[in-house]
């Protein structure tokens, strides 16, 4: 509906048309019914929005605003897509005028076009709400504040749950501790399969979908298929995105040893930058060369051993694999020095006990890690020991917990 400059706003509000000579003076816009605090205020080449239930104000550039548009024209409600047309856009675009409402915030552009944007809508997607609304936090560990048990386990009948509130403890707790553990799963890789099937879609890789390993299993020569121990490390540092999600189902223990280790990337991160800032600074940003082959299979990487977040600059990403790095081509002459030094210094901290976490993985527990941020290993063991497992992609894992109300970003 086409409206005019001067008319009041039909829903509740008050409209203060904006002279270009006078929109500096006129600055603040307030409701008129009593107990009612949204507040939109033009301050320049902004708008700045306050809601009673927000922590602060907003300021929100009226670029965006136009471009995020959600009326039926500018926006495809049905694909979810948009269909503005941003070259159109004057970049000094500015409303004609500006009306706050119970709901939201209703702009007229100077042709006329209208913009309506819900209090939700504005708070969960601009940048300073976004920088400052409440997120799951992640908890870094050491082997002495290891999460307690009950925090990080669901049951199969948890996960079961048709009000989705098993899965979303369990993705609460991947994503605050980078692991989970569900119990009472039947020892089988069929059963295995099954539960983890209803987080998301399991990741094929050169090892299949569901994996069994059998020890003195020669399928893969990798070292996991062998007895030997094996040192914390990141699965899959020779692919561009590594898997997100490892999972292990032990489904008969070794006879003797075969302890699986634990050792949170993101703690080790933190002591590593506290110790060695230039080594953290030099491993976040010199990517080096990880490397798989067997058989009909070449995977190779360049990366770098810690990645951040593009926004809030916070760890993303910790990839560290002493067996699979490859011959490194990627460190000139001047810096392998360098390298060697704060590689060591890195490996000297995950591998001090007070990092580790050891447990032994039994029949009928599913262990999920984010491969992200775990390391993982295990201890050298006797007898058969047969470990049941999968991955789960990063972009498949994440819209799970998205879906499930997770808000990661
Ligand atoms: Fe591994
Ligand atoms: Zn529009």
């Amino acid at each position: 509906m086409m409206r005019l400059p001067f008319q009041f706003s039909a829903r509740f509000g008050t409209l203060i048309k904006l002279q270009p000579s006078v929109r500096s003076a006129v600055s603040r816009w307030c409701s008129s019914q009593p107990g009612h605090a949204t507040r939109a205020v033009d301050v320049g080449t902004c708008l700045e929005v306050d809601h009673p239930r927000w922590p602060h104000s907003i300021r929100i550039s009226y670029l965006w605003l136009r471009d995020h548009c959600r009326c039926e024209h500018c926006y495809n409600f049905a694909t979810a897509q948009r269909a503005f047309d941003i070259t159109h856009m004057p970049p000094n675009i500015r409303p004609a005028s500006i009306v706050n409402t119970a709901e939201g915030v209703e702009l007229m552009w100077p042709d006329g076009h209208i913009s309506n944007y819900n209090y939700k809508f504005l708070w969960q997607n601009t940048y300073e709400s976004c920088r400052t609304s409440h997120k799951t936090q992640q908890l870094p560990w050491t082997g002495a504040t290891f999460p307690k048990t009950d925090f990080i386990t669901v049951t199969l009948q948890d996960m079961e749950k048709t009000d989705k509130s098993g899965l979303r403890k369990l993705f609460g707790s991947i994503v605050k501790y980078g692991l989970a553990f569900i119990t009472e799963v039947p020892p089988d890789t069929e059963s295995t399969r099954s539960v983890i099937e209803k987080i998301c879609a399991i990741k094929k890789t050169f090892f299949g979908e569901m994996w069994e390993m059998q020890s003195m299993n020669f399928e893969h020569f990798d070292t996991a298929y062998s007895q030997e121990y094996i040192g914390a490390h990141t699965d899959t540092t020779y692919f561009s995105h590594p898997c997100r999600i490892q999972v292990f189902h032990c489904l008969q223990p070794a006879s003797e040893g075969g302890e699986n280790l634990l050792v949170d990337g993101f703690s080790v991160a933190q002591q590593f930058k506290e110790r060695d800032p230039v080594g953290y600074e030099f491993l976040s940003s010199m990517a080096i060369p990880s490397e798989y082959r067997e058989e009909g299979v070449h995977h190779y990487t360049l990366d770098t051993v810690i990645k951040h977040h593009p926004v809030t600059g916070n760890i993303s990403r910790f990839r560290f694999n002493v067996y699979d790095r490859a011959p490194l081509s990627s460190v000139p002459l001047g810096k392998i020095e360098e390298f060697y030094y704060h590689y060591c210094n890195l490996s000297k901290i995950i591998r001090h006990p007070r990092n580790e976490y050891w447990l032994q993985l039994e029949p009928g527990t599913v262990l999920l890690m984010d491969n992200w941020r775990l390391l993982h290993g295990r201890n050298s063991f006797r007898g058969t020991r047969v470990l049941s497992g999968c991955y789960l992609d990063n972009v498949d894992f994440t819209s799970a917990a998205r879906v499930a109300g997770i808000q990661l970003e």
